[in-house]
Parts: C-alpha cells; sequence; structure tokens
C-alpha cells in the first residue's frame, strides 16, 4: 500500500515515520501542511500534526478535490483532538492518537483502502427513506428490489431490512424469517462475504434478503459500524443493494444514508406528509446530500383527495420523480406477501408498472456508470459514527 505522510513543520520526522514502519507500507514523507503537493496516485493519505489549524482543513479539501476516493487519516501528536473532529465531517476517515494508536496503524490503513476499492464498485446502493410511518418505504424497497432482480440479464440484487426495530420486509415478501440479521450479528467475529451469503433469505424473484430482527430489543446488538462493513460486503457481491429504513433519521437511517449511492425518499400525498417530506429533503440538504442522487417518490396519489399536482410541487420544491396511485391492489399485495410488480399481463395496475420504471432508471443509471466508471452517482460519505444501542457481543 503506497501512503503519502504530509507531516506538519516542527514534528521529528524520524519519529513520524519509525511510527509507521510497517510490512507492506510504502511510506512517502512531505514537509509542510501548507505547501506540499497531495496528487499522485497514493493509496491514502496521513497527515501528521499537533493540533487543528485551517491549513489542515484545506489539506483535506484539496486531497479530496484531487481524489475523492483515497482516504485521509489524520497522525495527532497532541493528546487532545477535540478540534480535530470537525475534519471528520469535512471527508477525513479517521483520527488516530499518536504515538499510543501506533499500533493500530496497519489494521486502519489497510480497512479503509479496502473500503475505498468497495465503494468504488459500480454497485448502487439505494436506501429508502421517509420522514414517517407508513408512507410506503417498505412497499417500495420490496417492488424496487423484485423488480431490479426480474430484469432480462438475471442481476444480482439484495434487500437490507434496515428498519432494526420493527421491519416487516420479510412480510411483504412473503419470506418466513428463519434467519435474520440478528442471528447473523450473533455469531461473532468478523462478518465476511461468505458467511454474510449464509444469512440472506432466498426470495423466487431472485432476490436475497437480509431481515430485520425478530424482536425490537435484538435491535441494540448492531452497531453502525458493523451495519457499514454489510454494507460494503453486500456492494461487492452484489449488482444492486437496496435498504429498507425506519421513518425519519434515526442513527440508523444516517448510517445508510452515508453508505448509500442514491435515494428513494418516499412522501404520501397528504398536506401533512407533503410538509414532512419537504423537512425531510431540507434535512438531506443540509447534510449535504447530492440533490442528483435523491429520487422522490409520492405515494398514495389520489386525485379526490383536495391536493393539485400544482400544491405539490408548491410544498415540495419540485415536482415527485415517480407517482404511486392509492390502490387497494397494493394493500393487497403486501397482506399477502406478494410484490405487486410480480403482477403481470395486460392488467398490472399502474404502480405495479411505476416500481418497474423506477428500476429501469436505475439499470439505466447502473449501465451509465459501468460504461464511465465514477458516474454511479453520489460518493458515499462518513459521518462520526454513531453505535445503536450496546456494542456488538
Ligand atoms: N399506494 C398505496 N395504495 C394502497 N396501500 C398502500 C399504498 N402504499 C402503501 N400502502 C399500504 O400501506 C401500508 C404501509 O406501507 P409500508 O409498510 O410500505 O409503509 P412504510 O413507510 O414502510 O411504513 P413504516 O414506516 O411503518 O415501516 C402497507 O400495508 C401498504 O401495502
Ligand atoms: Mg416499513
Amino acid at each position: 500500500m503506497r501512503v503519502l505522510v504530509v507531516t506538519e513543520r516542527g514534528l521529528d520526522t524520524d519519529e513520524v515515520r519509525a511510527s509507521l514502519a510497517a510490512p507492506g507500507l510504502e511510506i512517502e514523507t512531505s514537509v509542510g501542511i501548507d505547501t506540499s503537493s497531495v496528487g499522485g496516485d497514493h493509496d491514502l493519505l496521513a497527515i501528521a500534526c499537533s493540533g487543528y489549524s485551517d491549513e489542515l482543513s484545506t489539506l483535506v479539501e484539496r486531497s479530496l478535490r484531487h481524489d475523492p476516493g483515497r482516504p485521509v487519516v489524520i497522525l495527532s501528536w497532541s493528546s487532545t483532538t477535540g478540534f480535530l473532529r470537525s475534519l471528520l465531517a469535512e471527508g477525513a476517515s479517521e483520527i488516530l492518537t499518536m504515538p499510543g494508536d501506533a499500533a493500530r496503524v496497519p489494521e486502519v490503513f489497510a480497512r479503509l483502502v479496502e473500503r475505498a476499492k468497495g465503494l468504488t464498485a459500480t454497485t448502487p446502493l439505494i436506501a429508502v427513506i421517509g420522514s414517517k410511518g407508513g408512507t410506503g418505504k417498505t412497499l417500495t424497497a420490496a417492488n424496487l428490489a423484485v423488480a431490479l432482480a426480474q430484469g432480462k440479464e438475471g442481476k444480482r440484487v439484495a434487500v437490507v431490512d434496515a428498519d432494526l426495530q420493527f421491519g416487516d420486509i420479510g412480510i411483504t415478501l412473503g419470506l418466513a424469517p428463519d434467519r435474520t440479521i440478528y442471528d447473523l450479528v450473533r455469531t461473532g467475529g468478523r462478518v465476511d462475504a461468505e458467511k454474510l451469503k449464509g444469512f440472506m433469505m432466498h426470495h423466487h424473484s431472485g432476490v436475497d434478503a437480509l431481515l430485520a430482527p425478530l424482536r425490537p430489543e435484538q435491535a441494540n446488538a448492531i452497531s453502525a459500524e458493523w451495519m457499514q462493513e454489510v454494507y460494503r460486503l453486500l456492494r461487492q457481491s452484489y449488482d444492486y443493494v437496496v435498504i429498507d429504513t425506519c421513518p425519519g433519521f434515526p442513527p440508523e437511517v444516517i448510517t445508510a444514508i452515508d453508505a448509500s449511492s442514491h435515494l428513494c425518499v418516499v412522501g404520501e400525498m397528504s398536506a401533512s406528509g407533503l410538509k414532512d417530506t419537504r423537512l425531510g429533503l431540507e434535512t438531506l440538504e443540509k447534510m449535504g446530500y447530492d440533490k442528483s442522487c435523491i429520487h422522490l417518490i409520492l405515494n398514495r396519489v389520489d386525485n379526490s383527495v383536495g391536493l393539485t399536482q400544482e400544491h405539490v410541487a408548491a410544498v415540495l420544491g419540485r415536482q415527485p420523480d415517480l407517482m404511486i396511485p392509492s390502490d387497494k391492489a397494493v394493500t393487497r399485495s403486501s397482506n399477502l406477501g406478494e410484490p405487486i410488480v410480480l403482477q403481470g399481463g395486460l392488467r398490472q395496475p399502474e404502480a405495479a408498472r411505476a416500481f418497474q420504471r423506477l428500476a429501469a432508471w436505475f439499470r439505466a443509471s447502473r449501465t451509465e456508470a459501468v460504461q464511465k466508471p465514477g458516474l454511479l452517482g453520489r460518493v458515499p460519505t462518513s459521518h462520526p459514527t454513531t453505535s445503536y444501542g450496546k456494542a456488538t457481543s
């Protein structure tokens, strides 16, 4: 692994170099946070510093502009890292306190570089989110996943139920919860692709589903870091990953948003539903999420509820990308565990056709990304790690 180390003037460069000596690390050094070039094709940039400075923030920004996928690690030779934490929000991947954390360097560098490779894969990771409960997130996640798997090319599709307390992707797909994400976390140790595969439930449409825990309290066993690792592994094994989430922006939804290349924001056609969806879109804007990677879905569209298209666009500040009609056939399909997109023929309900169009859009965007690498959509980010409850046992 090729690592560029930029060292702040005044720090002992020999000591910095010595603390990074490990087999497999090829170190190139440069002195001066304000003057060093961050160009080049190194796998990782490490910045050795004695504390926060504006130059440090500029260097992180310059590095990410040069290569958004290259991890940036801050090596702090100060015992207090409080101010440095703001660099995580600016795109730095990790802060290590030196020399105490020197032993962790090889493992942290290897993990970040491996992760960066996974994130540049062309697998879209689509998180389905919504401000409120019952808007149609699970309906969308299930039908999008099935529609993607039904394509002629026979793509590998995974759906993850990240509604860790009350997830019902299993019910919507008609799958028995023989194995869940909780059973996987309970195996302990590191999760790898092989192990993960063994806990995916296979649906007859071709979709593999990682189901939510059976009981709400089991969600406490799952941490944000662990979920990030699961998403990374799935992106390496599948052509599409779809994540169903719970309402609002709790930590598990933020983790899914951070890991995603695209979002489907599902809102409901009602006065309060539109207001909540607008607030959700504003929250995503504050988080710096790339607008062009957000698909806005308006569900339960019904011309008789007193709201016009003009009203909808005025409240949301944009037109929805997709509209799903209110239809009893939709409710029936969820209750019976038979995704509506599987209802074919001439009398295919409009809701099914709408989900097919959504899948077609993602298929086209994936093809474009494969042909022109870099067009996948948004580069996933990572916010400071959050834990959903107790540490993973
Ligand atoms: N367009 C629609 N027409 C009729 N029924 C619908 C429609 N959209 C959703 N439903 C029904 O509403 C119920 C809630 O939908 P769904 O479970 O997808 O919402 P959700 O956003 O995932 O809810 P939660 O936040 O509680 O997980 C389901 O029974 C579903 O079939
Ligand atoms: Mg749901």
